[in-house]
Parts: structure tokens; sequence; C-alpha cells
């Protein structure tokens, strides 16, 4: 047989497991991302997010490949999305859509000034088109606009907390599956992971319910530990089982088997918060600094540096734990000093606090 016609391996995991789904999808992450063990913290093992791809990786990456494939088989190129100043989903929304010939565009909302937000906003504004708002209170408004004003135009919410986003990791639960039938790690007790819109958590409770069902997870459940750095009630448990009960319904209307969450496996925790989102906490500058000393992934200060509290005060948690290394850590492409010349006032101002408040913290 010619080898030129053996099939590759679709690179999503879930049409690796069910080709049969119908669930759009382009290719943005290398995937599987690795796992690897991270023996100075006990039986901790790391998932790769951070390196899911080297223009811009973290979590939001398997998000975005079901979305942009979404509107990309809706004919559309041009694609909005909204978040905050320092938005990885926004940043990594403009950094990749160039490969897709699509255009992006982010509405970006105030937040806290912090160092990392700054950097990512640097970047939004140096290679993309964004409106920045001096309030978050105008969101709204200019939300209902945009889909006013551009109908045929694709527009992301917030992490693109959909079923279709939250697709995406369901194809992680079940490249877990894989790596872990292959020996990659031992079946994870504990599955931890910073939780803002709720996509990522409500893909895997549903994405490993799905493995169960399919008995590709011939193991004891997991605890999933959402650890919060959204507020209350975007984060509450009522809509995280929402979203994951949403994208469940989602399989088998595009498909795949009927699903059911299970809301056992589902553990919040809401003391990493600090005083807010992107509030830089003690905790979680602690756990950054431990992670650089022993050469793990970067934590940043509004979501992973939480989540990180979380695991080293969980240290003891019996059996193997799953750290979800969701922040890219790919090299961000310089930025654009004439580019950043012309931004408002207010937004030069903005980042001006950040640096200031880097030096504080
Ligand atoms: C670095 C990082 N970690 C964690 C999260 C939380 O993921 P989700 O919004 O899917 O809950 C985000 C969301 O933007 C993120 O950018």
């Amino acid at each position: 047989m010619n080898e030129a016609c053996i099939p590759l391996p679709h690179p999503f995991a879930l049409l690796r497991a069910l080709p049969n789904m119908d669930v759009p999808h382009v290719r943005l992450g290398d995937y599987p991302t690795a796992m690897e063990h991270l023996p100075a913290l006990g039986d901790v093992w790391l998932k790769r997010e951070d390196a899911s791809s080297a223009i811009y990786g973290g979590n939001k990456i398997r998000t975005l490949e079901t979305l942009l494939g979404d509107a990309l088989a809706k004919g559309t190129r041009r694609v909005w999305t909204l978040g905050a100043f320092g938005s990885n989903q926004a940043l990594a929304l403009i950094l990749h859509a160039e490969s897709l010939h699509m255009q992006p565009a982010a509405v970006l909302f105030p937040q806290r000034a912090t160092p990392t937000a700054a950097e990512n906003l640097r970047a939004t504004l140096s290679h993309g088109r964004a409106i920045c708002l001096r309030s978050i209170a105008t969101f709204p408004a200019h939300w209902w606009r945009l889909k006013r004003n551009h109908p045929r135009e694709y527009l992301i919410t917030p992490g693109g907390a959909v079923p279709l986003g939250a697709l995406g990791h369901v194809g992680a639960a079940l490249e877990i599956a894989e790596q872990v039938g292959r020996g990659d790690m031992p079946p994870p007790a504990h599955i931890i992971l910073a939780i803002g819109s709720t996509c990522t958590t409500a893909g895997l409770l549903a994405g490993i319910a799905l493995a169960r069902k399919i008995e590709a997870w011939p193991w004891d459940l997991p605890t999933i530990h959402a650890v919060r750095v959204t507020p209350w009630p975007v984060t509450s448990r009522a809509m995280i089982l929402r979203l994951a009960r949403a994208t469940a319904r989602e399989i088998p209307a595009r498909g795949g088997p009927a699903v059911e969450i299970m809301p056992s496996m589902l553990r919040l925790h809401t003391r990493y918060f600090g005083w807010g989102y992107a509030r830089i906490t003690r905790a979680g500058i602690q756990a950054a600094e431990k992670f650089r000393v022993l050469g793990a992934p970067p934590l940043d200060t509004t979501y992973a540096a939480k989540s990180g509290a979380m695991l080293l005060d969980f240290a003891d948690l019996p059996g193997p734990k799953l750290f979800w290394c969701t922040k890219s850590s790919a090299p961000l492409p310089p930025d654009d000093p004439e580019k950043l010349a012309g931004v408002p006032a207010f937004i030069k101002r903005w980042l001006k606090r950040a640096q200031s408040n880097a030096s504080a913290s």
C-alpha cells in the first residue's frame, strides 16, 4: 500500500474518538500537549497547555479551534471577541487569526492594571484591532450595537463560554484518556485549574463523562478542582454545571452519544480569589515564584498563580494531581512603538499605572 494514502489521525481528540461527529474545527495548536512529572512537588503532573502553540498558547487555543472552525464553516472571516484589557483570548485570537486569513478584532474593558495584563494589552494593540472601553458599564451597549450593526460577523463571548467553545476541552479530556492509556502518567485523581469564564472546566466535566461513556476512561473518576479567579455569579457552581450540561447536550446533537454530567466530580475553590479579578495575591506570587525556581511553566498573577496557590496548599491530597498550565509560555511578538504611540491617552495612563503597580508588588 502506498504510504502516502495512510490517513493521519485527526489532531482533535474528539474527532479521533468519534469521527462521525459533526464538530467544526480548525487546527491552531500542537496537540496533544505534553504531560510532565514535577517530582519536586510530589505526585504532581503538568498538562502543558501553556505550550499549545509557539505563536501563542494557553488553554484558550482549544476554545478558538472550534469557534473559529464554526466561523469559517459559516463563511465568516471577520471575528470579534470581548474581554478585559489583558485578555488572553483576545490576544490569542489576534495572533492566530492571521494564519487563517481572518480579520480579528476585540472589544476590551478596563481591569486592574497589572504587569501581566499590560504586557498582553501592548501586544494586542501592537498586532491587532481593538476598541478599548473606558468603563465596563458601557460594554453591554457596545456588544449590542456590534450585533445589530454587523449581523454577518462572528462574535465570541468572553472566554468563549458556549457549548461549542467547551467542546474544544471535551477533546482535552479525551486526550488525557489517551495519554493515561499509553502510560504518560498514572490516572489522575485530581485535576486542578483556574476558572474564569467556566469554558475549560465545563468542557472537562463533559469530556470525562463522555470518555467514561465510550469506555475510554476505565479508571476512577477524578475530582476537578476549579479555582475561582472571576467573581460570583460568573463562576458559581450553578453556572459551571449549566454550561457543562449544555455542552453534554451538544454531544448527541452533533452525532455523539448521550452523556450525563456528574456534579460530584466538581469542587469549586473560592478562597484563592483575593480582592477581585486580576488582583494580585500573596499566595499567588509565592506559587509563581515556586514554579519559577523549579523551572516549571510561568504562572500569571490573574489566573494560573491562583490555581498554583491551591495546588501548593493541597499538596497532601492523595493520588496523582494533574495541574492545568493555562497561561501561554510562548514569547510574545515585539511591541510596535508607533502603534502604541497612537493609543488614546487613558490607555497610556493605564499602561503607566500597570508599571507602577509592578514596582509596588
Ligand atoms: C491563563 C488563563 N487561565 C485560565 C483561564 C480560565 O479559563 P476559562 O475562561 O475557560 O474558565 C483563562 C481564561 O481566559 C486564562 O486566560
